[in-house]
């Protein structure tokens, strides 16, 4: 598809945003933060987001956009052939990625039909987490989710809806965050809720040790899609019309709009039910029915949430498959198709151990981690900061005069203000302080 552009800027910032706006607000975002403890987390991630997340976004899309390729040929096609390790660093990081994020999607298919049947729409918070406990733990049913989910994916892109489905969220995301406005006011109204949030978000600085803050860059950079080449790939189908900076600022701006609004939709009934905020990756699935249920027309809101978040779940899966798929269709000169189905099977194959991990497999540690959490953390904690570190080196050091023209600065002129910074902040800042946190998190 690498002749294939977005007919609009609109096209585009829907792209971007999104497979930026995701399960990461409304799944991650709100258990990671649970367990990190409140405030100074919060403040910090979204620090990360608004500088450093946002520079690497930037760097990223223009990588794509002056190579016009995709990931594995990008890097040698504006610099010296071996940075195009990053491009396979991307592609990997891509389909772990793809794989424990279809684990998650699949579960919000099932809780579809879930609140279809209306066996989640109760206010019993043990039930709740009874029910997810039971779903995740039957190796059918959360496989068969599974498949359902990178079936659904692999469907929209064969399909040739992609475009379709993005400009449908175009709709659909306010829809989405209309709808989490409600619940906010339905969650913090809960007795006990708007207490409870108040001494979580208290913050507490004290507590930001280096494994903390690497949590919370993680976070950070999994929620805008930046770090492995998915933001590059999307970069490269963008004509010369498009304003990047100002696309990144949209993602950015939309992204942290998703987080907020999920922070504070999940969290404050989590107080209000006595569940604990680290409940863990569950957590979201295990409050949200509740909510729900506090509502007139319950049900009618609990199909709404789940189809939604499952839209928002596929144009970011759809970003993953197209990462990968792209970047080897576009190296090896395979075939678009038989390329995303042969990904499509390998993700599944990849991500049925990481859905059975919530079951049988459980008892299968690696350093104390279940196969999801390895999964998660890899990607989210090393992947995506050491690659975007890596990306964000070759923009800045080697590939600059491509990257500031794709940022549409003009040749032969100087470098203004914002691209000072950008380069500044990508180019030094951000290499710097990730090197720093992954040296401090190994010495302990
Ligand atoms: N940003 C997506 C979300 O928050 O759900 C997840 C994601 C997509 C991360 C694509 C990384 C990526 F390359």
């Amino acid at each position: 598809m690498s002749n294939s552009q977005w007919a609009s800027r609109l096209g585009f910032i829907l792209a971007a945003a999104g497979s930026a706006v995701g399960l990461g607000a409304i799944w991650k975002f709100p258990y990671v933060a649970g367990q990190n403890g409140g405030g100074a987390f919060l403040l910090l991630t979204f620090a990360l987001i608004f500088s450093l997340g946002l520079c690497l976004l930037l760097v990223e899309m223009a990588i794509g956009r002056a190579a016009q390729r995709g990931a594995l040929r990008a890097f040698a096609a504006l610099g010296p052939r071996g940075w195009s390790l990053l491009g396979w660093w991307g592609v990997v990081g891509g389909f772990v990625l793809f794989s424990f994020y279809s684990v998650v999607g699949g579960w919000t298919l099932a809780y579809v039909l879930k609140a279809f049947d209306g066996s989640i729409v109760t206010t019993d918070g043990e039930r709740l987490g009874a029910i997810f406990g039971a779903f995740t733990a039957d190796p059918v049913h959360s496989v068969a989710a599974l498949a359902a989910f990178v079936g659904l994916t692999l469907a929209v892109v064969l399909g040739g809806v992609q475009k379709g489905i993005e400009a449908a969220s175009k709709v659909l995301m306010p829809l989405l965050f209309l709808l989490m406005l409600v619940l906010i006011v339905r969650g913090l109204t809960l007795p006990g809720a708007a207490q409870g949030l108040r001494s979580f978000l208290a913050p507490d600085f004290g507590a930001l040790h280096a494994a903390v803050v690497i949590d919370a860059l993680g976070l950070a950079l999994f929620s805008l899609s930046t770090g492995i080449g998915a933001m590059l790939v999307y970069g490269s189908y963008v004509g010369p019309e498009i304003d990047l900076p100002r696309s990144a600022a949209w993602v950015v701006a939309l992204t942290t709009l998703a987080s907020v609004l999920g922070g504070l939709m999940v969290l404050p009934p989590v107080f209000a039910l006595g569940m604990s905020p680290a409940q863990g990756p569950g957590l979201s699935y295990m409050v949200m029915p509740a909510v729900f249920a506090f509502l007139p027309a319950g049900q009618v809101f609990a199909v709404l949430f789940f189809v939604l978040l499952a839209v928002a779940a596929l144009t970011s899966s759809i970003s993953m498959l197209e990462l990968v798929a792209a970047s080897l269709g576009d190296r090896f000169g395979w075939r678009r198709g038989p390329v995303s189905i042969a990904v499509a099977v390998l993700v599944l194959l990849a991500g049925t151990p990481a859905a059975l991990s919530f079951g049988i497999w459980n008892g299968w540690r690696i350093g104390g981690r279940t196969l999801f959490e390895a999964m998660d953390y890899l990607v989210s904690n090393i992947m995506l900061p050491l690659g975007g570190a890596g990306i964000a080196l070759f923009a800045c050091w080697v590939a600059w005069p491509q990257v500031r023209r794709a940022l549409g600065a003009a040749e032969g002129a100087a470098d203004g203000a914002g691209l000072r910074a950008v380069r500044i902040v990508a180019g030094i800042v951000a290499p710097a302080i990730i090197l720093a946190l992954w040296v401090a998190n190994l010495r302990g």
